[in-house]
């Protein structure tokens, strides 16, 4: 089975050489031929088109900037994508995996998206998780070759449930670095310590992380006990942080919305429920 790799950047490289080290076949293409040269001395074949590089392969993996570059690539491989598996490694939104889903799909070939949570020297480690959406038959079919590349995790056959699993999870990483840093910068402006200001914030970290299966139940099951403190306990906090955070370059991470929100839950009588119940509609 010949694999095609469409893009040698750093993801795509990386990608290319652990399926060189695991012993596929590969065929690269690079916007900008020059930088397939270390490949090719590792081994891979190099085309001379994106339709070439696809024709001579069962699978494509296109490892690209955006889902612009994507587009432009597939436009070039249209006639030769039926009955082939296309693979997209690229950060983007779930709109971007449907449009592409539909557009391969449309021309006879077999879609997966795929969100990369590693950087490329985690590739191929069991550090490295890639989420794959779409086409189950597909998945299963190259569960080998795309194993080279880090452990595969099918997450759903929506094409787009990759591309959202994954950007939940750099919100997850971003509200978490992005409250870190307002809370170091809130201290440093206040003259106060930083150093031992920060050895406190890894256990706070550590009691959202350990609160996490319960969280999950109760958003699931849609109950929502105090835990820790009750709404009305939290619109309290919640308004003395939006003062404090005011002014902030970084803005108040949402705090002013989501006190809010309470305020209006606790309006409604819900002052003694936790604050899960801030994610459901309704009042
Ligand atoms: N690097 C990471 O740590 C990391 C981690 C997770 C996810 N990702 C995601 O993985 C994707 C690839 O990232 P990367 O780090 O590999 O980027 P990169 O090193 O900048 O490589 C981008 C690749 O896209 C090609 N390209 C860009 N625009 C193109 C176009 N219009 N037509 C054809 N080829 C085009 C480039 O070709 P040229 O060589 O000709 O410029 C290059 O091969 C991105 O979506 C990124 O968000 C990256």
């Amino acid at each position: 089975m010949t694999v095609a790799v469409i893009g040698t950047g750093a993801i795509g490289g990386a990608v290319a050489r652990r399926l060189l080290a695991t012993g596929h076949r590969v065929t690269v293409w690079n916007r900008t031929p020059g930088r397939t040269a270390d490949l090719v001395a590792a081994g891979a074949a190099a085309a001379g088109s994106v339709a070439d590089a696809v024709r001579g392969a069962t699978v494509a993996l296109l490892c690209l900037t955006d889902y612009h570059a994507v587009r432009a690539c597939l436009t070039d491989a249209a006639t030769v994508l039926r009955g082939r598996t296309v693979v997209v490694l690229c950060t983007g939104t779930p709109d971007d995996a449907r449009d592409t889903a539909r557009y391969v799909t449309g021309l006879g070939g077999r879609y997966l998206d795929a969100g990369v949570q590693a950087t490329p020297d985690l590739l191929g480690t069991d550090a490295a998780t890639i989420l794959y959406s779409g086409d189950p038959d597909a998945f299963e079919l190259h569960r080998d070759t795309l194993a080279a590349v880090g452990p595969p995790r099918f997450v759903g056959t929506a094409p787009d449930a990759a591309a959202t699993w994954d950007l939940a999870l750099f919100g997850v990483w971003y509200d978490a670095q992005l409250g870190v840093l307002r809370a170091l910068d809130v201290v440093r402006r206040a003259g106060i310590d930083v150093a031992g200001f920060a050895a406190t914030v890894g256990p706070q970290v550590g009691h959202v992380v350990a609160a996490v299966p319960g969280t999950v139940t109760e958003v699931v099951e849609r109950t929502y006990p105090a835990g820790p403190a009750t709404l009305a306990e939290h619109l309290t906090v919640l308004r003395h942080l939006a003062g404090q955070r005011s002014g902030s370059p970084l803005g108040d991470g949402g705090v002013s919305t989501v006190a809010a929100r309470v305020e209006a839950l606790v309006a409604a009588g819900r002052s003694r429920e936790g604050l899960t119940a801030t994610v459901h509609d309704g009042p």
